[in-house]
């Protein structure tokens, strides 16, 4: 067995990946979660197919919160010419390095930022810029699809739990200054388990409505925001609606 190999399968890992040798990682959930990984790979790929009918070879992207670099992986074996995956846990970034060099993902670079500190000037933007699974452990949601906005020259797929919206209209200050609710937050507190793999920096988690969702992300410069319909054999948390995986068009 190589020594790369025998690095990968020393190491726990979140996502199930198939190794050069025909084996597969072993994942730290025992496989509970490999089936939201499946259903949002299955629905990005359609997304990028149905977007870019000409391929992907000409595409860059960039992944936020790569976690060990699964999708950032499956966009390189998919053609895609470059993608730049972004974690703020380092050891997510070693283990990502590690997967790509035994996969011979070259296209790939893995950078250990969070995401706020990231300088957007100097990166500049790419074609798809993903953000799955990071927003609702987030204190500052609408910094991040400003950041997402920023980075984006075309096609932003981003992934979220979501919660009951409210709506209805707000006396804002005075019964002459009515406002409708264009969405609403729920706070969700993460705040004893920040050292949990999948957390957030703070805990302190602000997760949209579908409703706040979709304004915000046409606020902060998105022009066509499409929710992506969940296949019928999707992960539940998807298919009730729990979850949901958006496109956002520039
Ligand atoms: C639930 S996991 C999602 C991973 C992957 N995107 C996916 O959907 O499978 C959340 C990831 O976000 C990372 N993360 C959380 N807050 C972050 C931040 N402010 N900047 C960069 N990464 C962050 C965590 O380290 C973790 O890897």
């Amino acid at each position: 067995m190589s020594d790369l190999l025998q690095q990968v399968k020393a190491r726990q890992w979140f996502y199930n990946y198939e190794l050069p040798d025909g084996s597969s990682t072993e994942t730290y959930h025992g496989d509970q979660l490999s089936a939201i990984h499946e259903t949002r790979w299955q629905l990005l790929q359609r997304t990028l197919e149905q977007a870019f009918p000409q391929g992907l070879a000409a595409l860059d992207a960039i992944d936020l919160a790569a976690h060990q670099g699964w999708f950032s992986m499956q966009l390189a074996a998919a053609g895609l010419s470059r993608v730049t995956g972004v974690d703020q846990r380092a050891s997510h970034v070693e283990d990502s390095r590690l997967m790509a060099e035994l996969l011979g993902h070259k296209q790939l670079r893995f950078l250990h930022s969070d995401i706020f500190d990231l300088d957007t000037d100097a990166l500049g933007q790419f074609d798809l810029v993903l953000m799955l699974g990071l927003l609702y452990h987030l204190e500052n949601p609408v910094g991040a699809l400003r950041l997402a906005r920023a980075l984006c020259k075309q096609l932003c797929v981003l992934e979220t739990q979501i919660v009951p919206g409210m709506s209805g209209m707000v006396d804002f200050g005075s019964y002459r200054f009515v406002r409708p609710l264009k969405g609403s937050f729920g706070i969700i507190d993460e705040i004893d388990e920040t050292h949990a793999p999948e957390a957030g920096a703070t805990g302190i988690c602000l997760v949209p409505s579908l409703e706040a969702l979709t304004w915000l992300l046409h606020k902060v410069g998105f022009q066509r925001v499409e929710v992506l319909p969940p296949p019928v054999d999707a992960y539940e948390q998807l298919l009730y609606g729990k979850r949901v995986m958006v496109a956002a068009w520039v």
